[in-house]
C-alpha cells in the first residue's frame, strides 16, 4: 500500500506547452469536452461517424451497435471491409505509395526500409503463396516469429486472406506453443529458423519441431520458416517449407478478401486467474478503428512522424500498435530486432538520433533498466546523443513509478515532450485512459483521464460509484468497438471474467483496482486478481504454480509477487517438496532446477526470483492456502494481520527465511 500512498501525493503538475496544443490533433480542454460529450450524448452515432470518417468499408454499415446479446457485443456487424486493405492499398491510392512504411533495425545495427508499395508487394505475395496452400478466411495462423519485417507481413497476409491470426511471443516455451496451437485448433504455424537478440541467436523451430512431439498439432499441415540466420534446422518434408519459396513466384498483388466487421482479426493469449491462458478474440472493425484512432489521439501522429514503439509482436501492445495502428495511420516506423542493452546502453538512444524518431514509446521496466544502465555506463547516458527529434514520449504495461517518470522526462523528453502513461489491456484493444498530449496536464505516475467514448469508473464490490479518493475496482461502464469479443472456445469464461454479476453484469471488469483524485485523474494500483506484471508482462500465479507441480520433486506450491525495483514485481514461489525440506547447497541446487524447469514450461519471463521451500505452505483449517500472508512474507515483513483462522502459524517463520 506505500506505493499508492506515494503516488497519491504527488503534486507535480505539467500542463502541455502552447506550442505542442497549437499543432494537437486534438487541441485544448474545450475540444476533448465537446468529443467526450458527444460520445456521451449519442454514442452510437459518435462511433458510426469516426468509423465512417476513418475507415474505408467494402460495405458500409447501417447498424452501429448491437446490444441484443450483451455482453457479446457487436459493432458495425452488418458492414464489410479488409483490414489489410486499410493499412496498405488506401495509402498507394493516397499517394503515399513511396513514403517509408517500416525501418527495420537488426540486431547488428543494420537497417532496411521498406516502403508502402513494396510493404503492399511484400505482404500480398505471402497472402497468395498461403492462399496457394489452401489456407482461406476463418483458418486459424500461429505466428511465432522473431521481431521482423516478416512478422509484420505474415500478421498482414493473414488479415488479407480473412485468417485468423495468433501469434506467440518467440520467448514462450515449446509447451506454451503447444497449448496455443492446440487450442485455437490451428491448421498453419509460421516461424523462423532462428531469432537474434544481443548478439546471440536463440531456436524458434526447434520449438515448434517440439510442440508438435507433443501432440495436439495434428491438424497442422504446414509449417512455414523464414531463414533469418541459415542456422540448422531439422527438416519434415512435405509439412515444412521455407518462407521464400512460398512467396517465390507469386505475383505482387492479391485480393484483399472483405470480411464482416466482426470476424475475427485475431487471437492473443493472455493471462487471466486460473491455470490456462485464455485466447482474447478480437474483431476486425472494432479494433481497427481503435487502433487507427488511437494512434492519432494519443502519439498525435502527423505525416512527417517517425514513430517507434519497442514492444514485440508477440504482445498485444506490438498488435496496437506496430502490426496494425500505424499502417492503418500511415505512418513512418522503426522495429527494432534487439534488445535495449546491446551492444550498450545507449542502444535506444543512439537509434532515436539515427533514425530521426519523434515518437517513442516503451515500458516501464525499460525505463528502469536504462536508468540503472545510464549509471554504471555513463558514456551511454541518454545525455550523450541528440535526442532532439522526440516530440512525444509514451510508457506503457505498468504503472510507471514517479521517479522513473520524471527521468524519463527529463533525460529523454528533454523536458519538452509530453509523456503520455497509456493505461490499456489485451482485452480492451487500444488506449483506454491516457493523457492527450495536446489537451491533458500531467501528473508523474497517474495515467490520467479516459479517452472520449471510454466510460471509465471505479466501482466497489457491488457496482456502485465511488466517491473521488476512495479505491475501487476499475470498470469501462459502455462498450466500445475494440473490446475483447470473447474468450476463444470459452464463452462462459468472458461472461464469468469480465461481466460478473456482482457488478451488476453489464460493466466490463478491468481486474485493476484504482483510484481517481479530487481531479478526476486514474491512479492504477495494480491488479486485483491473481495476476503478475512482471516487466510489463502478463503472468498467473496459477500458471506458475501448474508448472512447478508438475515437476516430479513439488508436492505443492504457492506463487505470489513481490514489488521489485526493476521488473515492477518479481515472482516468488514457495514449495514443498515431496521429499525432506532441503537447506543449504541441496536447496539452491534443487531451486535452480525448478527456475529452470519453469523457464521450459513456459518461457524464461515466467522463471521465479526467489523460491524458499517449506514443511507446508500457510493454510486456513479448511484447506485454502492464504496467499494474502505469503505475500507479506515474501517482502521481508513481520506478518501483523491475524492469522488465527491459521492451521499451522508457525509455518510463517520457516518461510520467512530466504535461503
Ligand atoms: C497493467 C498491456 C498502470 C494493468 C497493454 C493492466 C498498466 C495490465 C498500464 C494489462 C499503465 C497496463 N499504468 N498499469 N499505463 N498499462 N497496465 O494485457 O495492470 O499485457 O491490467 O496489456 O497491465 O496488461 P496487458
Amino acid at each position: 500500500m506505500s506505493t499508492i500512498d506515494s503516488v497519491l501525493t504527488e503534486n507535480r503538475v505539467f500542463p502541455p506547452a502552447d506550442a505542442f496544443v497549437g499543432q494537437a490533433n486534438i487541441s485544448g480542454r474545450a475540444a476533448y469536452d465537446a468529443m467526450c460529450a458527444e460520445a456521451t450524448n449519442d454514442p452510437e452515432n459518435f462511433w458510426a461517424r469516426l468509423a465512417r470518417e476513418n475507415l474505408s468499408w467494402a460495405t458500409p454499415f447501417t447498424r452501429t451497435l448491437d446490444e441484443s446479446q450483451a455482453p457479446f457485443y457487436k459493432w458495425f456487424d452488418d458492414g464489410t471491409l479488409n483490414v489489410s486493405w486499410n493499412c496498405l492499398d488506401r495509402h498507394l491510392e493516397n499517394g503515399n505509395a513511396d513514403k517509408t512504411a517500416i525501418i527495420f533495425e537488426r540486431d547488428d545495427g543494420t537497417s532496411e526500409r521498406v516502403t508502402y508499395r513494396a510493404l503492399h508487394a511484400r505482404v500480398a505475395q505471402f497472402a497468395n503463396g498461403i492462399a496457394a496452400l489452401g489456407y482461406k478466411k476463418g483458418d486459424r495462423a500461429i505466428i511465432y516469429l522473431p521481431m521482423s519485417i516478416e512478422a509484420v507481413v505474415a500478421m498482414q497476409a493473414c488479415a488479407r486472406l480473412g485468417v485468423i491470426h495468433s501469434v506467440v511471443f518467440g520467448g514462450f516455451s515449446a509447451k506454451s506453443l503447444q497449448e496455443r496451437i492446440a487450442d485455437v485448433g490451428a491448421t498453419l504455424v509460421i516461424t523462423a529458423d532462428e531469432q537474434v537478440r544481443g548478439g546471440k541467436t536463440i531456436p524458434l523451430k526447434p520449438a515448434v519441431d517440439e510442440a508438435f512431439s507433443m501432440g495436439g498439432c495434428d491438424a497442422v499441415t504446414n509449417v512455414i520458416v523464414y531463414r533469418r540466420t541459415g542456422g540448422n534446422v531439422a527438416w519434415n518434408e512435405g509439412r515444412d517449407r521455407w518462407m521464400h519459396d512460398v512467396t517465390a513466384g507469386q505475383p505482387e498483388t492479391a485480393p484483399a478478401v472483405p470480411v464482416e466487421a466482426e470476424h475475427p482479426l485475431f487471437i492473443l493469449y493472455t493471462s487471466g486467474s486460473t491455470g490456462k491462458p485464455k485466447g482474447v478474440q478480437h474483431a476486425s472493425a472494432g479494433f481497427l478503428l481503435w487502433a487507427q484512432l488511437t494512434v492519432k489521439w494519443t502519439f498525435d501522429l502527423k505525416p512527417d512522424d517517425v514513430f517507434w514503439c519497442t514492444a514485440d509482436v508477440g504482445w498485444i501492445t506490438g498488435h496496437t500498435y506496430i502490426a496494425y495502428g500505424p499502417l492503418a495511420a500511415g505512418a513512418t516506423q522503426v522495429i527494432f530486432e534487439g534488445v535495449p542493452t546491446y551492444p550498450n546502453a545507449g542502444r535506444f538512444w543512439d537509434m532515436i538520433a539515427r533514425h530521426k524518431v519523434s515518437i517513442f514509446y516503451t515500458a516501464p521496466t525499460a525505463i528502469r533498466s536504462l536508468i540503472k544502465a545510464a549509471d554504471n555506463q555513463p558514456d551511454h547516458h541518454p545525455d550523450k546523443y541528440d535526442l532532439s527529434s522526440l516530440r512525444l514520449i509514451g510508457s506503457v504495461g505498468e504503472p510507471i513509478n514517479p521517479e522513473a517518470w520524471m527521468w524519463y522526462y527529463k533525460n529523454v523528453g528533454g523536458e519538452r515532450c509530453p509523456i503520455v502513461d497509456t493505461w490499456w489491456q489485451t482485452e480492451t484493444g487500444g488506449h483506454m485512459i491516457t493523457p492527450l498530449p495536446g489537451v491533458t496536464p500531467l501528473k508523474p505516475g497517474s495515467c490520467t483521464l479516459p479517452l472520449p467514448g471510454i466510460a471509465a469508473a471505479i466501482v466497489d464490490e457491488t457496482g456502485g460509484d465511488v466517491e473521488l479518493g476512495k479505491g475501487g475496482f476499475l470498470v469501462v461502464k459502455r462498450p466500445w468497438p475494440a473490446m475483447i469479443r470473447t474468450i476463444w472456445g470459452d464463452p462462459e469464461r468472458f461472461k464469468k471474467s469480465y461481466y460478473p454479476e456482482e457488478l451488476g453484469g453489464t460493466y466490463y471488469l478491468a481486474g485493476d483496482g484504482a483510484n481517481r483524485d479530487t481531479d478526476g485523474y486514474f491512479w492504477i494500483m495494480g491488479r486485483i486478481d491473481d495476476v503478475l506484471n512482471v516487466s510489463g508482462h502478463r503472468l498467473g500465479t496459477m500458471e506458475v504454480e501448474s508448472a512447478l507441480v508438475a515437476h516430479p520433486l513439488v508436492a505443492e506450491a504457492a506463487v505470489v509477487g513481490r514489488p521489485d525495483d526493476l521488473t515492477g514485481e518479481a515472482v516468488v514461489a514457495f514449495v514443498v517438496l515431496k521429499q525432506e525440506r532441503p537447506d543449504g547447497e541441496e536447496a539452491k541446487a534443487i531451486a535452480k532446477t525448478l527456475r529452470e524447469w519453469v523457464g521450459r514450461e513456459i518461457g524464461p519471463i515466467a522463471k521465479p526470483k526467489e523460491i524458499r521451500f517449506g514443511d507446508n505452505l500457510p493454510k486456513t483449517r479448511s484447506g485454502k492456502i492464504m496467499r494474502r500472508l505469503l505475500r507479506v512474507v515474501a517482502k521481508g515483513e513481520t506478518v501483523t494481520q491475524d492469522v488465527s483462522t491459521l492451521e499451522n502459524p508457525a509455518i510463517l517463520d520457516q518461510l520467512g527465511k530466504a535461503l
